[in-house]
């Protein structure tokens, strides 16, 4: 099984986001193929004028691609058929004024590519990504961009970390569900 672990974890060695990846990844299987992508390291893309261009021409528009489109687009579609090719992906971040952080955001529109991760039909969009679901825009922002996907079975866990006296409870609460979703998925 391939795992894409998608991680942006600015607070380096004190994240407590990198805690409970870490615990997660001590937790499961060793056999599996692990890819890491820190989004610190590789900055995701940001659509330009030829890319944006590109991207509709071709797949909205099924048009071939001249060189400096294919070019434009070609590190989007990189990122999109990682993503695609994964079996299981996590996504390792901090919540960032009460949503997902804006690089994670990009790194979405970077990916999420009409027939790739989604296709219309019936002038409905319908994701492709049937393989495998919280107050704060983090989980809705995700939650919507999953279901779009067509995810069907995904998991959030959560740990508040901003307070002193509250944050071990909730990181060992975030590691009990880390255990239950590893052996609900048999990891
Ligand atoms: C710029 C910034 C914005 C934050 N916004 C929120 C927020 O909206 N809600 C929240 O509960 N915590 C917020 N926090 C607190 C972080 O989520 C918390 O410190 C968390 O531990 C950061 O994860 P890390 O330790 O892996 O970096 C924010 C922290 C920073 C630096």
């Amino acid at each position: 099984m391939k795992i894409l672990i998608v991680k942006y974890l600015p607070s380096g060695n004190d994240s407590y986001t990198a805690e409970l990846l870490d615990f997660f990844k001590s937790r499961i299987k060793k056999f599996y193929t692990i890819e890491e992508l820190d989004l610190l390291e590789n900055i995701p893309p940001v659509h330009n004028l030829v890319s944006m261009k590109a991207y509709k021409e071709r797949n909205f528009g099924g048009k071939e691609l001249n060189d400096e489109q294919k070019k434009a687009i070609e590190p989007m579609d990189k990122l999109s058929l990682q993503f695609k090719n994964a079996d299981l992906i996590v996504f390792a971040y901090p919540m960032h004024n009460f949503s997902i952080p804006g690089i994670v955001k990009t790194y979405l529109d970077a990916v999420i590519q009409k027939s790739i991760l989604f296709k219309s039909e019936n002038n409905e969009s319908k994701g492709l990504m049937g393989k495998s679901k919280f107050l704060d825009n983090a989980k809705v922002v995700m939650k919507i961009e999953l279901d779009f996907m067509g995810f069907i079975d995904y998991e959030f866990v959560h740990a508040s970390t901003g307070n002193d006296v509250t944050r071990k409870v909730h990181v060992a609460n975030a590691q009990k569900m880390l255990e239950g979703i590893i052996k609900k998925w048999n990891l």
